[in-house]
């Protein structure tokens, strides 16, 4: 029954009444499938260009256009150091911040030593709250900024349950992961609008993709820096601000407990490098090619937004984790 209107409609349509209307059908289903063909080749050659052409010079944007200073927020190591010290081999000045005078100090010599830049070495405490933002303006104000690395930020330390972690932990990843990311912005952008060219970057997680269970606010906070990077590019994209948002996926810092890289945790100071590359190229990177690759072999596994699988893996090494620790105990 079905299937006889089916071949009924079949027939109308196919009818010479129907001609015009077949033609245009025909030419909005071929603009459709053009269009989406040449938004993946457009974002296939922004990748391409990233990851195969840009780290041998090629098709990169060349960030001393934008001004002479880089400013990186947690940069006296892992992440944030690799890109302290790549910007300054790209030629620029840098401004870094962190808690620790003395590892600053370490950077500061290395950079000095290596590149033979200007550094300021800015200690600050970003969990403090707004206070240490004015300390940060009166630091930065005179320096004519390129680029901003929002890229401090923490995690709980560990997969807990909601109900297990400290409110003032939670309050503590707000603060580093988006507070000081909006806020260091506030300082830098009006500047980088007088003169029309800036570039700000902000550091996410691949943990972005997906709500993530056990790492619920770390991931929240993460998905929160994706937004923020894609409105606000979409807001001064015109103005000349470039504005990146790069979620890394392993990279062996103190953050994930690894001191050595790995083939799955890849070097802060080669993934410096790398993400660097990528800048004015993608809107939304990975970084470095390994971390496609983990993203990818994540969505394949798990879907996009999936919850539930995520976290019965998760609960299951957070269990074994417990009950190790526990024999470990006794
Ligand atoms: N490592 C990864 O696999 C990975 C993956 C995805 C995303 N990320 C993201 O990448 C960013 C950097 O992570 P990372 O792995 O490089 O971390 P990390 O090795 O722990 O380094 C964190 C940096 O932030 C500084 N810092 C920590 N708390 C601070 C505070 N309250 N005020 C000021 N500075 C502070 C630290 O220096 P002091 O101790 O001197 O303050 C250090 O320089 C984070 O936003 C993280 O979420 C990392």
């Amino acid at each position: 029954m079905c299937s006889s209107y089916w071949n009924q409609a079949v027939d109308i349509f196919m009818s010479d009444r129907f001609c015009l209307y077949r033609n245009i059908a025909a030419v909005i289903g071929t603009a459709y499938v053009l269009r989406f063909l040449l938004k993946k080749l457009w974002a296939l050659s922004g990748g391409f260009c990233a990851y195969f052409l840009a780290p041998w010079g090629i098709s990169r944007i060349n960030i001393k256009k934008y001004g002479s200073w880089a400013v990186v927020t947690g940069a006296s190591e892992g992440i944030g150091r690799g890109y302290a010290l790549e910007l300054a081999r790209q030629g620029l000045n840098v401004a870094i911040m962190s808690r620790s005078r003395e590892k600053l100090e370490k950077v500061e010599e290395e950079i000095r030593s290596k590149y033979n830049r200007d550094v300021r070495v800015i200690p600050v405490d970003f969990s403090e709250g707004q206070s240490v933002y004015d300390d940060i303006q009166a630091e930065i104000s005179d320096l004519d900024i390129a680029i901003l690395v929002n890229n401090v930020g923490t995690g709980i330390g560990g997969e807990s349950y909601f109900s297990q972690v400290d409110p003032l932990r939670h309050r503590k990843v707000i603060e580093l992961n988006c507070q000081s990311m909006i806020q260091m912005t506030h300082l830098v952008l009006p500047k980088m609008l007088e003169k029309k060219k800036g570039i700000i970057v902000n550091i996410a997680s691949i943990l972005c993709l997906f709500p993530v269970p056990l790492s619920t606010v770390y991931s929240s906070s993460k998905i929160f820096v994706l937004h923020f990077s894609t409105a606000l590019q979409t807001e001064y994209k015109s103005k000349g601000i470039i504005v990146q948002c790069n979620s890394p996926g392993y990279v062996a810092t103190q953050l994930v407990g690894l001191k050595k890289a790995t083939w799955w945790a890849v070097d802060p100071v080669a993934y410096g490098r790398s993400s660097v590359a990528t800048i004015g190229l993608q809107h939304h990177t990975n970084g470095c090619l390994t971390h496609v690759f983990q993203k990818k072999m994540v969505e394949m596994l798990l879907g996009q937004k999936t919850a539930i699988p995520m976290l019965n893996i998760r609960r299951k090494y957070f269990l074994k984790r417990q009950s190790e620790k526990q024999k470990k105990e006794h």
